[in-house]
């Protein structure tokens, strides 16, 4: 089931999600809506809280919907090591119309369970990284939006609230 996502500032962008103790039928259920959700949004990336759901799930696809090839999903992810710094021009299905260039570390190890349970590892330093980094901070309540400058930020402020009913 495609699931409504959302938009920055919705209170739920903002908290701290909280760590999944158990994968229940729910759990399982809200993952497969959220890789339709992430497919259909043509996002290559997906956070639980962009659902409103504020646990620490997420599913990533590099590959996009297109193609679908390297689909991951990830529960209580932590960034075990990183290293090295670069700059990324990033957008997320919710800041609509909005991008913002920000720092990210170029390497990444994320420890992570599957939705198998099973303990996996991902050590990347190219798209993957980043777009872990993103949806990592999702759970930690930070957007793209909050990264910006804080003219920037301001300016989306405006323009944000304005569609906001
Ligand atoms: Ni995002």
């Amino acid at each position: 089931m495609k699931l409504e996502i959302c938009t920055w500032p919705e209170e739920v962008l903002a908290k701290k999600a909280k760590p999944i103790t158990e994968v229940t039928p729910e759990i399982k259920e809200l993952i497969e809506s959220m890789i339709e959700t992430m497919y259909e949004g043509d996002g290559v990336g997906l956070a639980a809280p962009q659902v409103g759901e504020s646990i620490r799930l997420i599913c990533v696809d590099q590959t996009g919907p297109k193609m679908k090839e390297d689909l991951r999903v990830l529960i209580n992810p932590q960034i075990v090591e990183c290293d090295g710094e670069v700059d990324s021009e990033e957008g997320c299905l919710s800041c609509p119309e909005f991008s913002a260039k920000v720092k990210r570390k170029q390497r990444v190890k994320v420890k992570a369970l599957n939705e198998k349970g099973e303990e996996v590892c991902i050590e990347n330093d190219g798209f993957l990284a980043i777009i872990l980094q993103h949806e990592i901070d999702h759970l930690d309540g930070v957007t793209i939006a909050d990264r910006a400058g804080r003219l920037k930020k301001a300016m989306y402020r405006k323009r944000a609230i304005k569609w906001m009913r």
